[in-house]
Order: C-alpha cells, then structure tokens, then sequence
C-alpha cells in the first residue's frame, strides 16, 4: 500500500515549493505530476516575480497596484498577505540559491511591468520561471520528496467528508493506483487548453480545478479569463511583457502608437485587460496587420535585446521567421491565465476537510478580475509555502485511514467504459470543436447571445464525449491517447464552468468583457462567483470581496 502524509498534485513551482514547506517538517510527500517537474508548465514563465524590494518601494504599494489591477474584485486580505511576505519570499529564493539579473550596484535587478507604479518585477532576462523551477527541482532532490512523475490523478478520494488520497494512472504501465494520505494538495496550474490559442503548454488542461469540483470543492470567478497581449501570430508562443516594460512599442498597420488613445498615462504599460481588448479593436475596427498589431524593439539595440530578452530574439525568428532587432513582431492577445479557481482561504483550505489547493488552479483570490503580470510566480511560491504549512500542521493532527477498494474499482469502470467501445468518435474532433467554441463564444469580447449559443455547443459536445468517445490505441504502455480522453473530460467540464460564470455576470469587471453590460456595476456585483456541483447538476452562488484599506474607484491608466 502507497501512503504519504501528503499528496501534492502537479510539480509546477506552487506543488514544488509546498512539497518542500512538508518536507522539511520531516513528513513524507508524494508528489504526482504527468510530465517531470522541470517540464511543468512555470518553466515557461518569462518576465518575472513582482517585490517591494526597495526604500522607495513599499508593500502597500505593491497592494494598491494588485486592486486597481483586480478592478476591485481580489480580497484585500489575501492580497495584502501577497505584497507583504513578498521580499521575504524573494530573499529566501536566492538563499536556496536563485539566480536573478542584477543592476550596476549587483542588487537584483527590477524592471517595469503592466498596471505597476514602480519597476517591482525581479527577473533573469526572459527565463525567470526557467531559473526558479530549476531551483525548487533541485529542493526537492534535497528534501527527498517522493515523485511519481508521468502519473496521471484521475480522481480526488473524499471519504466521509474527508480526504482520504488518490487514484492514479501511471503512464508507463497503463495501471490505476490507489495513493493513500491524510491531505491532498491541488497544484496542477491552469486550464490555458480549454482555448484553441493559448500561451500555456499542452498539459495545461485545468485537471486539478474538475476534480476539486467532482470532490466537493467550489469553483471561484471562473468567468474571468486572462489574455495575455503579446502571443505570438500563429503559435501563440507568449512574447514577455517584459519586452514592453524594457520599452518596446505597440503600433497598428497605421505606425500609430495606438495605446494613447486607450490608456493615455500608461500606454504599453497599462493593465493587460486593457491592452488586450485596445488591440482586439484596432483588429476588429480594421487597423490591424493580418490578424495581429506590431510589437516593436528596434529602439531598443541589438546589445539591449540580448541582454534582457535573448529567448523572445530566438523565439520571434523561430517561430514566426521575424528577428526583433531588424523587424517588429507580429503579435495577438491569446489566453494566459485563470484568475478563478479553487476557492481557498489564505492558507489554501478547501471547505472540503483535508482538500488544499495552490498556484493557479487555487482562487484566494489575489488576482481578483485581472492579474497583474509578475504576480502570478509570486503567488506560487507565497502560497505554495503556506499552504504546505498549513497542510503539515494538518496531518499531524488526524488519524490515517485508507480509502477503501471500491474507488478504484470506480475509476477503473469508468476508464473501461471507454476502453471497450468498439467505434465512436475520436477524442480529437470533440476536443478541437470544444476549444473552437470557446475561442468564438467567449473571448476577448462578449454578449448574451454568444454565451447561450456556445453553451448549448459545449453541452452537445459533451454528449457526444459521454456516449460516444472511442479509443483507438489499445496499448498499455504510454497510452498517451487514452491521457488526452481523460483529459478532454476536464476541458469541456470548465468549458461549461465558465461559460455559465460568463453568462451570469451582467457588467463588465476586468477580464470579463460584457458588450451588453459595457459598465463596471458595483452596486450588484461586487462580488465572487461561486460554483459547486449539487445533486450532480452546477449550482451558481456568490460570496463577497474582502475590502480593507481599498474602497473601490474608477479604473484608469
Ligand atoms: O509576460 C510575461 O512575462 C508573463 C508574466 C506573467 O504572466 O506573470
């Protein structure tokens, strides 16, 4: 029988670095991910990690700049314990041995980000997640975490109100395996793949978040989708905002520096809500350069460009055959980030007892209608460690109980049901029509009408995968087709989440983007959504935002 104190699902930074705060209690960790932590998806993290680090910086503004960036909706007690544990957080990283850039004095360099009144974004040129994930990786060997890397979580055991461990799918013999522990800790980043153009690498599918769900966990503002400004044309290969912070222009087929008209103070630099729907716009209204806007470097000199963002140089040639240096970069906002998630309070609790959840597949909720960039590498290491602390005070402190046989054998019928059909329709087809439903039915832009049609799509979709998904591979070993089934599953789970969160709030808050309901409306929705599974169907709820020092005020950049 496998039995850790603790299971963490997703070896990203945040299940990384709560995977260290319990082992260095001397409890024993199981840490499960589908792909080998230095390959989960915070590598791919590029600008930074935002810190009061300076005398003429302070944490209260770090604070302010993270609220106005939330359109008011992220809880300010949550974000204040955000801002304020950040330079300790950032200190310790480069104890363990972080490797940041530094400026002339040899002090870790910051650069300017979006929506932010001070350069707080610490950084390693445009590899920052690269530098941190290598650095939590090599805490884990340290700390002797136990890793089932290319394990697959198919389901959350909650036995009498409790969590009591996990089913999973081990790829290279195809068997399910039962994982005993006293706490389950959800760390499985975003769901960036339920949308067809996505900065997010492909295992990004937001499993976590559907089984949280399916355990009894509550799903929080779902409906505020993050898109990222500067995507790559074609690929959707994220272009760091960093390139913007280190001065690089937005201009339309025009050569105008459009941003002015937008966000006159601010410009490149506002909030990425802004950004992203001025450049939809510019496109839409017929400004546009084949689909996209032009991000231009060439002020910046070869020796700059090098030096700061060497890996957008060699993606931008790469990828879209453009060097920055000589050429502007053709770009298009694509989906980055899932402010919702698993609601949890500031020490990642569930309401589900044992259940903890971290990163970006939690909602604390810190990013609140739309997250700052450089604040989501902070939260994961914040919140990693707090939740991992709060999970190993937890352990200690309850009875181990194995979950019984009966859950496997669950899970086991389900995944057989789809093992033995003999025909159907291949999961591709269904997963592609779902992504293509979000991409035109819940964008940058929204309205009534849209919502409804591409909810009616989803749920037909999801028809068609319930009775009618069909296994080609028969293969044990490293049945990759089988994990993608499991996974559409998910997709088109939040697909519906957040499709009914969208159609339910009627203003416009960040993110979310009404055409119908063009205002911000305070007076009725300031507040989270919530949504839970009741009686197997999804049930809307609402809970408020935590205001302290912060009243809510009109949104300018
Ligand atoms: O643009 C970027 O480098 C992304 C940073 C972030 O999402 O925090």
């Amino acid at each position: 029988m496998v039995t850790h104190d603790v299971i963490v699902v997703g070896a990203g930074l945040a299940g990384m670095r709560a995977s260290v705060e319990i082992a260095r209690e001397g409890l024993s960790v199981g840490l499960v991910s589908k792909v080998h932590p230095v390959r989960s998806h915070s590598v791919a993290a590029q600008g930074g990690i935002n810190a009061a680090m300076r005398p003429t910086d302070s944490w209260e503004n770090h604070m302010f700049d993270t609220v106005k960036g939330s359109d008011y909706l992220g809880d300010q007690d949550a974000i204040e314990t955000l801002c304020r544990e950040a330079p300790e957080d950032i200190m310790e990283l480069e104890r363990m041995g972080a490797v940041f850039s530094r400026d002339a004095e040899g002090k870790i360099a910051q650069r300017p980000f979006g929506g932010q009144g001070y350069p707080r974004t610490c950084y390693l040129a445009d590899r920052t997640g690269h530098g941190l994930v290598h650095l939590m990786y090599e805490q884990l060997m340290k700390h002797n975490v136990c890793l089932y890397e290319e394990w697959h979580v198919v389901k959350i055991v909650v036995e009498d109100g409790t969590v009591r461990g996990v089913v999973s799918l081990e790829f290279a013999t195809g068997k399910l395996h039962r994982l005993h522990s006293r706490a389950v800790i959800v760390a499985t980043g975003g769901y960036g793949r339920v949308f067809r153009s996505t900065t997010n690498a492909l295992t990004s599918t937001g499993d976590g978040m559907a089984l949280a769900l399916r355990a009894g966990a509550t799903l929080m503002d779902m409906e505020f989708v993050q898109f990222h400004p500067t995507t790559l044309k074609r690929t959707g290969i994220l272009i760091t905002e960093g390139a913007r912070g280190e001065g690089g222009y937005l201009v339309n087929s025009e050569g105008e520096r459009f941003m002015k008209r937008y966000a006159p103070q601010k410009l490149e630099l506002a909030s990425r809500d802004v950004v992203s729907r001025a450049e939809q716009q510019e496109v839409e209204e017929g400004r546009g350069v084949d689909g996209c806007v032009l991000l231009d470097l060439r002020h910046l000199g070869e020796d700059r460009i090098n030096e700061r963002l060497p890996q957008i140089r060699e993606l931008a040639i790469a990828f879209a055959g453009v060097d920055p240096v000589r050429e502007p970069i053709p770009i298009k906002p694509g989906v980055h980030y899932s402010m919702g998630g698993v609601m949890t309070d500031v020490w990642g609790r569930t309401p589900v007892e044992g259940l903890y959840a971290c990163g970006e597949a939690a909602c604390v909720s810190v990013h609140g209608a739309n997250r700052l960039g450089g604040n989501s590498l902070l939260e994961t290491i914040v919140f990693g460690r707090r939740t991992g602390r709060s999970a190993a005070e937890y352990v200690v402190s309850i009875p181990f109980r194995p979950f019984p046989d009966r859950a496997l054998a669950d899970a086991a019928r389900e995944i057989a049901t789809i093992m033995n059909r003999t025909e159907g329709e291949l999961f591709t087809t269904i997963r592609d029509e779902a992504k293509a439903t979000m991409e035109a039915h819940c964008g940058i832009f929204r309205d009534e009408q849209r919502l409804v049609r591409g909810l009616e799509k989803i749920r037909e979709i999801r028809k068609r995968y319930e009775n009618n998904v069909f296994l080609s591979s028969r293969q044990n070993s490293y049945n990759t087709e089988l994990v993608n089934i499991i996974e559409t599953a998910n997709i088109l789970e939040l697909s519906e989440v957040i499709l009914l969160s969208a159609l339910d709030r009627k203003e416009s808050r960040g993110a979310h983007y009404r055409r119908d309901y063009p205002e911000r409306d305070d007076e009725g929705w300031l507040k989270h959504t919530l949504v839970a599974i009741e009686d197997g169907a999804y049930r809307i709820g609402y809970k408020p935002v935590v205001i302290t020092r912060f009243k809510p005020t009109e949104r300018r950049y």
